[in-house]
Parts: structure tokens; C-alpha cells; sequence
């Protein structure tokens, strides 16, 4: 019988208790399979995983990536399909025998193999869905991937270097965190924390201000790329830190494609890439920049948007507006009104007095440009997901350690609580349901806190958070169509002090009518679970299990035993072969 605790209508499964065993739990009558664990072959005669850590970065290259994250399926048929899936990253404590201690150029190969985007065919056996190791799109994207850089941006001095004078070819993609899918089938990946692969062997570079803004420094401790590749080093291609930050478009049909970074989407730490077709058939592309501190914004293409046109959409993504969002709260309350400001060169202050010479330069530096138009800094802006009846959206605030700290991080608006340890998930709602529309209302649509510890209070969480479905730091989110909104966590795991009772990572399935959020499915240890996606018929779910054990805590998922634990794509199904969530 249903648990007496859920009342809403579109949920239907037993919500699962907080749990801190090394395994995946989900719903009475609800089963787990495994997809595919990183070091796994995507190629017929590629090399089984070895978890030994000393295989060759060759091996790697033939392999599903490392740490799992935002993934697309696109179907073929009924039991053929291709998925696109981002390898975030990669933890040297398990990729490497040696653990990160004494890497060398090989090593820097290994892991620049083990980022980047793993797209493989996937069939349906007599057991479920299996990866067809000889599936003629199977592909390996790499932080060495030729890929073209276009858009408005494309060919400016800043994005030049050595090896490109034309400032347009560009290799790789890294940290791709999230992601986006378009309707004219193509994937779309989005490049987070890239400041992290870059150093200078010249300590007396001095790395610009503008790139400072997004993290760049010249020590490089875990990755050490730039020892090795000398790409990487600052004081050699000063410019390449430039061509990277941005929101990758890959046709997952052609293996034999080559990427085309959209500049048009703005430069930050791009989470996913949310897009729709408004009513006014204009594509509209929300964009977190996942820092504290930073923003949430919007782009709208110029063009509209044309059903079996590919030949007309395969170029959207390069010409439109760009927008940042700023909130204003009504008094005492936790709502209020928006703006979208614009970010086009020669308006709201973007000029040459303000160190904006043209629109290549206010999307290099979006950040700068945010800052310019005075848009408000968030609590860690994660996914974006729009309902599907398209009247809202929802992005989810992570944490936020600086709030009330620092300056220019006021408690304030949508970010009410300083030193945010648990999160919140804000929703607005464009006015008269037009996306292309500058001005929207805002609410929250949860609060994450421990009502256990705190009986009042906003550290309690919002009202739709109670001791049996507390959680914090809300990051992955995505809508099926029947509305139920899905919610991945990626936060603290220690089940102690601020975070007792709330056990593993997460999946939180919501009632965006009601309110009301119930507990889906509980991580394995020292995971955060990320990525999410669906069959068209929503019977089958895949979720990401990412970094399992990172930082040598004791997990061995998905193998058991003594094994290495590794990043896993989760099938989950009904045994009754229903509707996932139903
Ligand atoms: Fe890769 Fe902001 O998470
Ligand atoms: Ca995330
Ligand atoms: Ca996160
Ligand atoms: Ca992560």
C-alpha cells in the first residue's frame, strides 16, 4: 500500500529512507541495472577496464570516461538508441597506481582522455538495455577533440593563439558537467570548471585580471597539464584559458562531426543548457555559472525555431541575445519581481569606457559583463529545468559559503540565509508564459534544511521539508512530461552535525502543484548523483552515479567486494514496466 505520507497525484511510489549503505536503493517494486562504469569498452576489441591504474592513456581513449554526469538519449527505434554522456572529470586517486603522486606525460594523456564526452549505441536484450559495443556512432570526445569555435565571438584576438591564428579551431572540451538537447537531435555540453587545467612553469606570469575573474592561476597541483602539455601553460598560450568556458553543440549521428563551441551562450562556468522553443517559436537557452557568487542567464535567438528544418536550425545556437537576471524581492517576503538585463555590447554600460570594445568581448568576459550591468550574485546557480507546460522554470542554488560575507553577496531575494550550507531551488515565471519576455516573477520552491535540528527558522527548510525527506544541496534537476520534477543532490554526505538524518546523495522526486518532494532513490558512499534521463515512454530512467569513494573513502560500488569503486550509469525500471515515478 502507498505510504499514507504522499498525497499528491503524480507521485506513486513508497518514498525510501535516508541511507548511508554503499549501494543504490529506489522504491518498493522498482528495480536497479548497470549501464556502463568508466574504464568500460566502447569499441568491439577496446581493453577491459584494468583497475590495477597503471593501463596506457590508449586504453583510456577507447573507454567510457570518468565521473559521469549530465547525459541525452536519442532513440533510434524502440529498442535502439544513442546516448551522449559528460565525463565531468576524472580523480587521479583511482586513476593512476601512483595516485596522483608522480604523473607523468602519459598520465597527462590518461586523463585528458578520461574528460569529455562518451557517446555509444544502446540496444534492448531479453535483460534490459546494454551498451552495442559495435554500434556505428560510437565515439570518444576528448579534452584533445578538434572542435570550431563560432559565434560572434569566433576569430576575436583574444581566443588566437601559437598553434591558431585564426582563433576558430580549438582542441577539446573538459569538465562538462552538464548538459542540454536540442529538438534538431543534436547534444549539448557544457564546459564548468576549466580553470582548473591550466598553470604557468613561469612563475613570474602574471594571469589578467579578466581571467582572474574566472579562477585562473598559475599553480597547477592535482591535473599538472601544463608540466606536460605545454598548451596548457599560461606563460606560452596565455590566451587559451579563453577558448574554453563555453557550451559545446555535438550532432551524437555523425561520430565523424566536429563540435562547434556556441560563443553566443556566453563564457562562464556553464552548468546545463536548458533549452525550449518558446511560444513564439524563438529558442530560449537558460544557463547557470555555477560559482558563489555568480549569475543565472538567458539567451534567445534571433531566428525562430523550425520543425524538420535541421538544415535552418543547425545554426541557432550563434546568433541571438544574451541575458543576465537580476531579482528584486517584496519587502519581507521570499518572492518578488525580475529583470533580464541585456548583454549586448554599446548597451547598459557595455562600452569602451568600461573596457568593453565589442560584442566578442562582452561574451569572453561574461562575467565582467554581469558585474557591468548589475546583476544579482546567487548561491551557486546549478541546473535550470522548465516545467513542461513552459509557464515556469527552475534553477537550483547549490550553497553558498560567502553569503553575508562577502560585499557583493547580501542576504537578500532568492538567497536568504547566510553561510547557505543546504541550498534552495528558485522558480519564476515569465510574464504572459513568454520566455522571450525581460520582465518575471519569482518564488522559491523549496527551502533544503534539517527541521530535526531546527524546529524554526529558515535553517528548518521551506514547508515541504520534513525529517523524512531532508536533504542539502540540491544540483541536478529535470522535468518528465508528465511534470514530476526530478532532483539530484551533490552535497555533504557525513550524516552528522547540520547534515544528521539526511544520509548518501540523492534523488528527490517533486510535485511542483503541491510542494510536496519525496525521497526517490539514495546514492552509494562519497557519491553525488548526477544525470538523468529517459526513454520516450518514460518507463525506463538512467541516472548518473558519480565518483563513488572519491577521495579513497571506502566505497567498492558498482562491483562489491575489494573492487576500485567506479562512476556508473544506472538503469532503473518497474518491475510492473510502468511509468517511472507514476
Ligand atoms: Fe559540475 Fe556545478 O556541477
Ligand atoms: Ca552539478
Ligand atoms: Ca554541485
Ligand atoms: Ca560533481
Amino acid at each position: 500500500a502507498m505510504s499514507a505520507s504522499v498525497k499528491s497525484k503524480l507521485i506513486g511510489f513508497d518514498p525510501v529512507p535516508a541511507s548511508t549503505a554503499d549501494t543504490v536503493v529506489v522504491p518498493k517494486g522498482y528495480k536497479v541495472d548497470n549501464l556502463i562504469s568508466w574504464g568500460d569498452p566502447l569499441f568491439d576489441g577496446a581493453p577491459a577496464f584494468d583497475p590495477s591504474g597503471d593501463a596506457p592513456a590508449s586504453s583510456q581513449a577507447l573507454q567510457f570516461g570518468d565521473n559521469t554526469d549530465g547525459m541525452s538519449l536519442f532513440p533510434l527505434s524502440a529498442d535502439r538508441a544513442v546516448m551522449a554522456v559528460n565525463n565531468e572529470y576524472t580523480n587521479v586517486e583511482y586513476l593512476y597506481a601512483h595516485q596522483g603522486k608522480a604523473i607523468t606525460a602519459d598520465d597527462v594523456l590518461k586523463a585528458q582522455n578520461a574528460h569529455g564526452v562518451s557517446i555509444f549505441e544502446i540496444k534492448k536484450s531479453s535483460t534490459g538495455w546494454v551498451v552495442d559495443r559495435s554500434g556505428q556512432r560510437n565515439r570518444r570526445i576528448t579534452a584533445n577533440t578538434p572542435m570550431q569555435l563560432t559565434g560572434p565571438a569566433a576569430g576575436d584576438a583574444l581566443l588566437k593563439t601559437a598553434a591558431d591564428e585564426t582563433g576558430t579551431d580549438v582542441l577539446g572540451t573538459f569538465n562538462n558537467c552538464a548538459n542540454g538537447q536540442t529538438p534538431w537531435g543534436t547534444y549539448l555540453t557544457c564546459e564548468e570548471n576549466f580553470h582548473k587545467y591550466f598553470g604557468s612553469n613561469d612563475d613570474t606570469y602574471t594571469v589578467p585580471a579578466a581571467q582572474q575573474r574566472y579562477g585562473i592561476k598559475g599553480a597547477d597541483k592535482t591535473y599538472q597539464w601544463s608540466k606536460h602539455d605545454s598548451r596548457f601553460d599560461l606563460s606560452k598560450n596565455p590566451n587559451e584559458p579563453n577558448r574554453h568556458g563555453w557550451v559545446v553543440e555535438i550532432d551524437p549521428m555523425d561520430p565523424n562531426s566536429k563540435p562547434k563551441k556556441r560563443t553566443a551562450l556566453g563564457r562562464f562556468k556553464h552548468e546545463n543548457a536548458a533549452l525550449m522553443v518558446d511560444g513564439s517559436g524563438h529558442v530560449v537557452v537558460y544557463l547557470g555559472d555555477d560559482e558563489r557568487g555568480e549569475h543565472l542567464y538567458k539567451f534567445v535567438s534571433k531566428d525562430k525555431y523550425i520543425a524538420n528544418n535541421a538544415v535552418h536550425n543547425r545554426n541557432l545556437l550563434d546568433e541571438g541575445t544574451l541575458y543576465v537576471a537580476k531579482f528584486m524581492a517584496v519587502d519581507g517576503e521570499l518572492k518578488g519581481q525580475g529583470q533580464w538585463l541585456e548583454l549586448t555590447f554599446g548597451k547598459n554600460g557595455l562600452t569602451p569606457e568600461n573596457g568593453f570594445n565589442s560584442q566578442a568581448e562582452v561574451l569572453i568576459h561574461t562575467r565582467l559583463a554581469a558585474t557591468q550591468v548589475g546583476a544579482t550574485t546567487m548561491d551557486r546557480p546549478e541546473w535550470v529545468a522548465v516545467h513542461p507546460n513552459k509557464q515556469t522554470a527552475f534553477c537550483t542554488l547549490t550553497n553558498n559559503k560567502n553569503r553575508g560575507k562577502k560585499d557583493n553577496q547580501p542576504v537578500s531575494g532568492p538567497n536568504p540565509r547566510a553561510n547557505n550550507v543546504y541550498g534552495q531551488i528558485v522558480r519564476w515565471a515569465p510574464a504572459q508564459g513568454d520566455h522571450t519576455r525581460s520582465d518575471f516573477v519569482w518564488d522559491l520552491y523549496l527551502i533544503a534544511g534539517n527541521p530535526s535540528l531546527h524546529s524554526t527558522g529558515l535553517l528548518g527548510g521551506s514547508a515541504n521539508i520534513t525529517p523524512d525527506n531532508m536533504f542539502n544541496s540540491p544540483d541536478g534537476l529535470g522535468f518528465d512530461e508528465a511534470g514530476r520534477l526530478w532532483i539530484m543532490t551533490d552535497g555533504k554526505y557525513s550524516n552528522s552535525d547540520e547534515f544528521a538524518g539526511m544520509g548518501n546523495n540523492q534523488m528527490l522526486c517533486g510535485d511542483p502543484e503541491s510542494g510536496e518532494v519525496h525521497r526517490f532513490l539514495t546514492g552509494p558512499i562519497a557519491a553525488e548523483v548526477t544525470g538523468l534521463t529517459f526513454t520516450p515512454d518514460y518507463k525506463t530512467m538512467f541516472v548518473g552515479i558519480q565518483h563513488p569513494g572519491e577521495k579513497l573513502k571506502a566505497s567498492h560500488f558498482p562491483e562489491g567486494g575489494m573492487s576500485k569503486p567506479r562512476s556508473t550509469v544506472v538503469v532503473i525500471t518497474r518491475e510492473d514496466g510502468g511509468v517511472i515515478g507514476a
